[in-house]
């Protein structure tokens, strides 16, 4: 079942840090495992207690309204078909300040890292970019945090109206490991380099590829996998392709609710099966 915290509108970060605090109490596990969160990420995940979920995976917004290039201004570039993230989020605006951003991250990271075990992992997504000339490489979000490795998602290409640059075409997935996280045997053979088409077929501006998803999930023994920017509830999928259990968290009603509805799908043709 979604929980449900209040029916919102599009709305600022301000205002989104204000609704925050109306958020309900909840209990661990009954109000979180096998369930959609509709609410903010860091309060959501501030109610888990320590080390209780073995693996995190999870692609936040990127900020990407916060530009200095035109790609998500006119439409040209972005990463989807149509450049559907032009339009945003329902519920975030994606274009904070950057320190604040870096800083809201910074606190999303902290929280997924105390949540795991000492043989847990974080498959963080992001986005290497250019702004003003400097590259963003994220090192403000995820410096301290222990990385273990950067694995390269490679898209398939698209169309590129800009002669200016060659289409870009990758994005990073940190794995950010506590000392005894190890892959399942046999996986390390795929390499640091994976190559996943883009999700097409789905309303949420902005998903996982699920065959990405299920490269990560199978090459873990996680029983409980959190993704705290649930979207369009891709990680479920993965986690429930494989008998493991999940907890997705998204701050907008209406990803839920894809979510959940993907889920349902999901349960009733397995049963048809
Ligand atoms: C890149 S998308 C994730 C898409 C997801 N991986 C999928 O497969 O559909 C980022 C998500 O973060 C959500 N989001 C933005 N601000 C949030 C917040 N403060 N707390 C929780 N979710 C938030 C957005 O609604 C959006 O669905």
């Amino acid at each position: 079942m979604t929980k449900r915290y209040s029916q919102l509108e599009k709305t600022s970060d301000v205002a989104l840090k204000e609704r925050s605090n109306e958020q309900e109490e909840q209990k661990f596990p009954e109000d979180f495992v096998n369930q959609i969160i509709c609410g903010n990420a860091v309060d959501a995940m501030k109610q888990i207690p320590d080390e209780s979920v073995d693996l995190v995976i999870t692609s936040p917004p990127y900020n990407l309204k916060n530009s200095t290039g035109n790609g998500m201004k006119d439409g040209r570039g972005g990463k989807w078909a149509n450049a559907a993230l032009q339009k945003g989020y329902t519920h975030h605006n994606d274009a904070m300040p950057h320190n604040e951003y870096v800083q809201w991250q910074r606190d999303c990271l902290t929280e997924m890292f105390r949540i795991i075990p000492e043989h847990g992992a974080i498959f963080y997504n992001h986005k290497w970019r250019v702004q003003a000339g400097l590259l963003q490489d994220r090192q403000d979000i995820v410096g301290g945090f222990p990385i273990r490795q950067i694995i390269i998602w490679r898209r398939k290409g698209g169309l590129n109206f800009n002669a200016g640059y060659f289409l870009p075409t990758y994005e990073v997935i940190y794995l950010i490991a506590k000392p005894q996280f190890k892959l399942v045997p046999k996986a390390n053979a795929y390499g640091d380099i994976w190559e996943f088409t883009q999700e097409m077929r789905n309303n949420h501006p902005a998903p996982f590829p699920t065959k990405l998803i299920d490269r990560i999930v199978s090459s873990t023994d996680a029983k409980l996998i959190l993704d705290p920017f649930m979207g369009s509830g891709t990680t479920a999928i993965s986690a429930l392709n494989f008998k493991r259990d999940y907890i997705g968290i998204d701050i907008s009603p209406d990803y839920c609710d894809i979510a959940e509805k993907r889920i349902a799908e999901y349960k009733s043709q397995t049963k048809l099966l």
